[in-house]
């Protein structure tokens, strides 16, 4: 689809910081509008038409502090027709341009939380049965973290947010500032997506699946989108140049379908301090890393040896094997920048104390099968404990209570599984026969529970659930009640039923 596209000719975006329009009684208050315009994503692009927060892909970073909540009036500026193709034939709701933002890791009210049938129109015209308030108040009472804002619409998140509707959202706290990590102009997000392009440097998104046997609509889902170009922070594969010194990257994969597996290609590794939901109990030294669709990882890359010498970030994960192929760079780090002054920030072995929730009562079990279906037009369609969105609510954990959900993928890929409201703990991984189970639904472990990674062992809110195991994770519901969602972030299973709600009852 795309021409050639030279890697490494522009600069990496910095990401501006969100202003608060007005701040009362210590609360701010702020404004972002949702609107189409065009970005410059390449040298060799002529600018594409987006949907972007402020005007802008990535959105604006919102950059706050623990303890001090803030509102947030999303406003809906675009146009009446949607700039991708839009299949009618999987769960629709009218018109078609509706939006709803979604603060992925927080915890929120659930009139708040950007509900996928919360959705609303330019100016408020037109609403969703679950619209409950036009300003959005986010408590920030979470410990420090890197969250993300997206686009989270009934039936076209994956159109929403790959028009460029996702931008990054940091809270910090007084533990994380004592620990000296490199900050300031050395604290650098990367949002990696994935995009493909026509010709004319419009967004390529596909209108049917790549061989259509059967009478598809048109246009009509795709059961995965893979994009063959790597952006961060809006640019296609991008350079920064770097001082010889620690930098700190908070690295979010706002791709719809594809996972990364990112490694130096200067053979030298890096460094873990945080996930999905902030520090980790200690630091983790990597060569490479795993990252599912909208999993954070906050790393620490040091330069300080590598004075002169470029730097590729590498991705070798997923890769198909299309010769076109070049989904295996990401961006490139240049140590060309003179120290400006010496390199005081520090890698902390222990970066923070995570109570186990092993510990405590466990009030509920619940068994959630990650099962492949077929919707009425023969389309697959993956589905969570074979229930449809718009079955009744299965899910009810009480407020205050902990339970351990086990997700049990039976279907032979990955799918990163993600809860609202809460951050929980991974338990454990435990392999079981695929075979076995396809011929008779029964699972029969072929080997022992596996402990999560390393690099897992802070909290989460998405989890990798590999095909043929049974990922368990324990999670406390609060600490408020009501009505969320839960649901695999690859976005094109999302929209096509693989999304239930659950009710955290009083
Ligand atoms: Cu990142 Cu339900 O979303
Ligand atoms: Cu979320
Ligand atoms: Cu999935």
């Amino acid at each position: 689809m795309t021409r050639k596209l030279e890697k490494f000719v522009d600069q990496l975006p910095a990401i501006n910081t969100i202003k608060p329009l007005e701040v009362k009684n210590k609360r701010a208050f702020y404004e972002i509008k949702m609107e189409e315009f065009t970005q410059k994503l390449h040298r060799d692009l002529e600018p594409t038409r987006l949907w972007g927060y402020n005007r802008q892909f990535p959105g604006p970073m919102f950059d706050v502090n623990k303890g001090e909540p803030i509102d947030v009036k999303w406003m809906n500026n675009l146009p009446g027709k949607h700039l991708l193709p839009l299949d009618e034939s999987i769960i629709h709701h009218d018109p078609e341009v509706r939006t709803v933002t979604h603060l992925h890791g927080s915890e929120t009210r659930s009139d708040s939380d950007g509900y996928p049938e919360a959705w609303f129109t330019k100016d408020f015209k037109q609403v969703g049965p679950f619209f409950k308030r036009e300003i959005y108040h986010y408590p920030n009472r979470q410990r420090a973290a890197t969250l993300w804002y997206h686009d989270h619409a009934m039936g076209i998140t994956r159109l929403n947010v790959y028009a460029g509707l996702v931008g990054m959202y940091i809270i910090r706290d007084q533990e994380e500032r004592r620990l000296k990590l490199p900050t300031g102009d050395y604290e650098i997000p990367l949002i990696i997506t994935d995009r493909s392009f026509n010709e004319d440097g419009s967004l390529f998104y596909p209108s049917q699946p790549n061989n259509p046997s059967r009478n598809l609509p048109n246009p009509s889902i795709v059961p995965f989108f893979l994009g063959d170009t790597i952006l961060v922070n809006g640019k296609v594969w991008p350079y920064m140049e770097v001082e010889p010194k620690k930098y700190r990257f908070r690295v979010l994969n706002a791709s719809n379908t594809r996972g990364y597996q990112l490694y130096l290609d200067s053979g030298q590794s890096f460094y873990q301090i945080g996930t999905d939901g902030g520090l980790l109990p200690r630091t983790v030294k990597l060569d490479k890393l795993v990252m599912e669709p909208a999993e954070r990882a906050d790393l620490i890359i040091d330069f300080s040896k590598y004075e002169g010498k470029s730097i590729i970030l590498k991705n070798d994960l997923g890769s198909n094997p299309d010769p076109n192929d070049e989904t295996f760079d990401v961006m490139q780090f240049r140590v060309t920048k003179t120290l400006t002054k010496e390199d005081t920030s520090k890698i902390p072995k222990r970066l923070s104390t995570i109570p186990s929730l092993k510990t405590g009562m466990v009030a509920g079990y619940r068994n959630l099968k990650l099962i492949e279906s077929n919707d009425p037009l023969g389309r697959p369609m993956p589905l969570l404990n074979n229930k449809k969105w718009e079955d009744p609510v299965t899910e009810k954990p009480r407020l205050g209570t902990t339970e351990i959900w086990s997700f049990i993928n039976t279907m032979p890929f990955t799918h990163p599984i993600h809860i609202h409201l809460i951050q929980f703990q991974i338990l454990d991984r435990r392999p079981f026969d695929l075979d076995f189970y396809n011929k008779t639904g029964q699972i029969r472990y072929t080997g022992p529970a596996r402990p999560p990674e390393p690099n897992e062992r802070g909290l989460k809110d998405t989890v990798a659930a590999p095909a043929g195991e049974v990922t368990r994770v324990i999670v406390r519901f609060g600490p408020y009640s009501g009505q969320y969602v839960w649901h695999c972030h690859i976005l094109e299973h999302e929209d096509h039923d693989m999304m239930r709600p659950f009710i955290v009852r009083e």
